[in-house]
């Protein structure tokens, strides 16, 4: 942004204090920076007091007061990378209308953090939070095929011709899923599966499960890409590690 380039020039900040203004509201809004592009669009977002609607403009968090319908959108300077011990009964969801108990009612932090993608009210296990957009983007972006393990408690033993089909794809909704891994993680239990996948569409373990006729009874996540519950019991949460972090992009 023009007017916000000579302020800078004026102020001698340095220009790597510079960020682009949908980058800035990802990372401290706790939106998407897809839906913040389209509030950008519909004049939502404010520089200066001035309406911003075109794309791709610049600014410094130092110096400029930017706004999101008129409420001002500061700098966070904590990042939280959070994995919780989800369990069963609770929303995935930063609030509700119905006044349920949500995950961000399990995590006694201020900050605004969310859910990075979602387990389903009955679903158990790993769930991961943040307060950093961008990171959340990333690891939801398809290109990374970031594996997700759930282990899955069937109505009736999983048939091996039905594995087999699972395992190389199926038509939900009109759309292939990607090939995926189930294996029988207990001897002689052919009712308990673990299953692993890259993609994270909506009920997807349930569906898949259901279009060969079985009922998913228990469907726990035990697994995000290298990382594994360990020993936090359901409800109890952890702070990873910036390591932790960092090695979901290497
Ligand atoms: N697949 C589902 O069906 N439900 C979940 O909660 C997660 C994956």
């Amino acid at each position: 942004m023009k007017e916000t380039m000579e302020t800078e020039k004026k102020n001698n900040y340095p220009e790597e204090s510079l960020v682009r203004l949908n980058k800035f509201l990802a990372n401290n809004s706790g939106f998407a920076r897809r839906k913040l592009d389209e509030f950008i669009t519909q004049g939502r977002v404010t520089v200066n007091r001035k309406v911003i609607t075109e794309q791709g403009v610049q600014i410094n968090p130092l110096v400029d007061d930017i706004r999101l319908d008129g409420e001002r959108i500061k700098e966070k300077t904590r990042k939280y990378y959070i994995m919780l011990n989800k369990p069963k009964g609770i929303i995935t969801s930063t609030d509700d209308e119905k006044n349920r108990t949500t995950v961000l009612d399990l995590i006694n932090i201020k900050d605004r953090l969310f859910p990075i993608g979602r387990l389903d009210y009955e679903t158990t296990g790993l769930l991961l939070l943040t307060n950093d957009g961008d990171f959340a983007n990333k690891l939801m972006h398809p290109k990374h095929k970031i594996t997700k393990t759930y282990i899955v408690k069937l109505s009736k033993p999983l048939e091996e011709r039905h594995k087999a089909n699972l395992m190389a794809g199926i038509k939900l909704e009109g759309k292939k899923t990607a090939p995926c891994k189930i294996t029988f993680p207990f001897k002689d239990d052919f009712e308990t599966v673990s299953i692993s996948i890259i993609e994270g569409r909506n009920r997807q373990v349930r569906k898949m499960f259901e279009y060969y006729g079985y009922f998913v009874h228990k469907l726990h996540r035990s697994g995000y890409g290298h990382l594994s519950l360990g020993k936090l019991n359901p409800g109890e949460w952890t702070k990873l590690s910036i390591e932790e972090v960092n090695k979901f992009f290497k």
